[in-house]
């Protein structure tokens, strides 16, 4: 059996220069968990060229959606970038991650700390209901560096209030907290500084952050994830993997070409 699925794309919206989502045909046959990768990409000159792409759909959803930076120089997204409706994509059929809810020990409060393309996976998190069943609050940071990054997110976010089955959940459960790092906003600062300065949780009215009661999802570049881990290490949150669960997971942002 191939190692992938062929997909056709059914939409491609451009939110920027350097970023755009897409949506394409989804394989019975392939299940995942929400907040997974898998391998997708084209096939370029006879052979399967791919990269790790968390998916943004939840894993009831009928077709794949993603989310995606695009670099000239970038062996894939240069090309992905011009994706189509009707072209072909492929689909690697394993997906994997970190980011899944069995990771994580129990909780009340999930915060979901994200930064550019980083948003993907939170994007199908917060489209589960397992979510919110499982945690009394969800947080949702969305770090980048201009306004116009935040589009997709806000999208998403803006879909789900008004979303027939999950609508009331998300308005009760969700608080969503977009910041910019080099224009004005309303919100703005790294994740990290309004963690460290406590202005996260007292924007949001919420306790500051702790191990007993909050659980923490990362996902964005690897010094993202350095400076987040090690803050949260200093404040004895405890690393999950698919071996033992704790307070907090990590997964990069991959596609960085
Ligand atoms: P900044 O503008 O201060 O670099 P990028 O596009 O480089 O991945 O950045 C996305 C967002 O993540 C930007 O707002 C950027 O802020 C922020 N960022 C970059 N490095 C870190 C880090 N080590 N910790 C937290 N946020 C970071």
């Amino acid at each position: 059996m191939a190692a992938f699925n062929t997909e056709k794309v059914l939409s491609v919206h451009h939110w920027t220069d350097t970023l755009f989502s897409f949506t394409a045909t989804r394989d019975p046959g392939f299940r995942f968990t929400s907040g997974q990768f898998a391998m997708i990409g084209l096939e370029v000159d006879g052979r399967p060229l791919l990269r790790a792409y968390s998916m943004c759909s939840a894993h009831h959803e009928e077709n794949l959606e993603f989310f995606s930076i695009k670099v000239a120089s970038g062996a894939l997204t240069s090309r992905l970038q011009h994706l189509q409706v009707g072209d072909k994509i492929l689909v690697g059929r394993k997906p994997t991650g970190t980011l899944i809810q069995d990771n994580l020990l129990p909780g009340n409060t999930l915060y979901m700390l994200g930064t550019g393309t980083g948003l993907a996976p939170f994007v199908s998190i917060i489209k589960d209901p397992d979510t919110y069943e499982r945690y009394d609050r969800l947080v949702l940071v969305h770090g980048c560096r201009a306004i116009a990054e935040l589009g997709y997110g806000e999208l998403i976010v803006n879909r789900l209030h008004e979303d027939e089955f999950l609508g009331d959940l998300v308005r009760q459960k969700l608080l969503y907290y977009p910041t910019v790092t080099r224009e004005p906003f309303r919100n703005m600062g790294r994740v990290t500084t309004l963690l460290e300065t406590g202005k996260l949780e007292a924007d949001l009215g919420l306790p500051a952050l702790n191990r007993e009661s909050d659980r923490v999802m990362l996902c964005g570049s690897p010094e993202m994830l350095h400076d987040l881990t090690v803050f949260l290490k200093g404040r004895e949150f405890v690393e999950g993997n698919h071996s033992e669960a704790g307070h907090f997971v990590i997964e990069k942002a991959f596609v960085e070409k």
